[in-house]
């Protein structure tokens, strides 16, 4: 995949002055310091911004009507499914649902599981069968299905709550000096499963998540990143969070798996807190070369991009954490509109 769009790029590139900045002398006007400069940037965003494209061409989920559900396989099928049935259950969940409603809905449905390629046991067909019965049940008799949309109980009951909530929040830190101590595997678990209840895009969670912790591994894929300097040795284990792009659909959706990843990987940092494990999120700003050394390294299919790595294990006794102060509210935040219509608002 990287060779074909080297090859498309090298046709379609600028030439070498002007990927260089150097002028030729039949080549005027003379480019300024900054004006090679950002040609350059503009030159190699480009490149990689090419790769990002393919990928998603290639393995993005189509855009289009009910038509596609018959032909879809596999992840594709289940994140159009996902989307479908998740768009009743959120009818079910207002305050007053129409009466009848979810005839589209109802008919993509019937389309998905008449797919001979549908997966039965999976949660997206049982899900939408579901849908179906709760749909069919509340257009012809009124009546409201309690499990496709139960009752909220979630809200904190009181201001201690809140308080602890925001406590446990603001007490995570990045943890970068572990104990030797291996992680067990029931933790690790216990953190996905938490983490896994992080909102995404019509619930299709595309995230994923490879936990490497044996010395052979870790001499893998640790190597591959660059910003755990000083530490790498001392990790006993690491992630490497990733989304699905199948998950996805069309140009819409190029950012949704990086949004949804970055909710799903705060709360798995949240959820190792819970569990008394330090963590520290690792950037994946690397190239598209480097992401697909990683991929192979780590066997990570080419349907998967890569949102971060997060380095976890049981802090070690007398650890630091760096202060990374945190700006004040007023730079973050501001209520309405500006006061002058063209200036943002924001403290500057
Ligand atoms: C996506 C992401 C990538 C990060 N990459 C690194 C990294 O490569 N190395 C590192 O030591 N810290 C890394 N950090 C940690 C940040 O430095 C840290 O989150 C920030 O300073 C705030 O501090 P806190 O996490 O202790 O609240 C990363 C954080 C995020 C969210």
């Amino acid at each position: 995949m990287l060779e074909r769009v080297a090859r498309k790029l090298r046709k379609a590139a600028p030439s070498k002055t002007a990927r260089t900045g150097k002028t030729a002398p039949q080549d005027p006007p003379k480019r300024t310091p900054r004006e090679a400069r950002e040609a350059r940037l503009r030159a190699a965003l480009q490149q990689e911004m090419a790769i990002d494209v393919e990928r998603i061409v290639q393995h993005s989920m189509p855009t289009g009507g009910h038509g596609k559900l018959a032909r879809l396989r596999g992840m594709k099928l289940d994140a159009a499914a996902t989307r479908l049935y998740h768009r009743v259950e959120k009818g079910f969940s207002l305050p007053e649902p129409r009466r009848p409603f979810g005839a589209q809905a109802l008919k993509g449905l019937d389309v998905v599981l008449a797919n001979d390629k549908h997966d039965p046991d999976a949660l997206y067909a049982h899900e939408s069968r579901a849908v179906l019965s709760a749909l069919e049940a509340w257009n012809e008799r009124g009546e409201r299905d309690e499990a496709v949309a139960p009752r909220g109980d979630s809200l904190p009951t009181n201001p201690l709550d809140a308080e602890t909530m925001a406590h446990f929040i603001t007490s995570r830190r990045s943890i970068r000096d572990f104990a030797p101590t291996p992680v067990a595997r029931e933790m690790i678990e216990e953190a996905v499963r938490v983490a896994m209840s992080a909102p995404s895009v019509c619930n299709r969670q595309g995230w994923r998540a490879y936990w490497f912790d044996s010395a052979e591994d870790l001499a893998r894929v640790l190597p591959l990143h660059s910003g755990s300097g000083g530490f790498a040795d001392r990790i006993p284990g690491v992630f490497v969070l990733t989304y699905d792009i199948r998950a996805f659909e069309g140009p819409h959706e190029r950012n949704q798996g990086y949004i949804d990843g970055g909710l799903f990987s705060q709360n798995l940092l949240l959820a190792l807190h819970g569990l008394g494990l330090g963590a520290v999120p690792l950037n994946w700003s690397r190239s598209q070369q480097a992401s697909a050394k990683m991929r192979a390294a780590a066997g990570i299919p080419d349907h998967e991009n890569i949102l971060m790595l997060v380095a976890a294990g049981h802090p070690a006794e007398g650890y630091r954490v760096a202060r990374s102060a945190r700006r004040p509210l007023a730079e973050v935040l501001r209520f309405g509109m500006p006061e002058k219509p063209d200036a943002s608002g924001m403290a500057t």
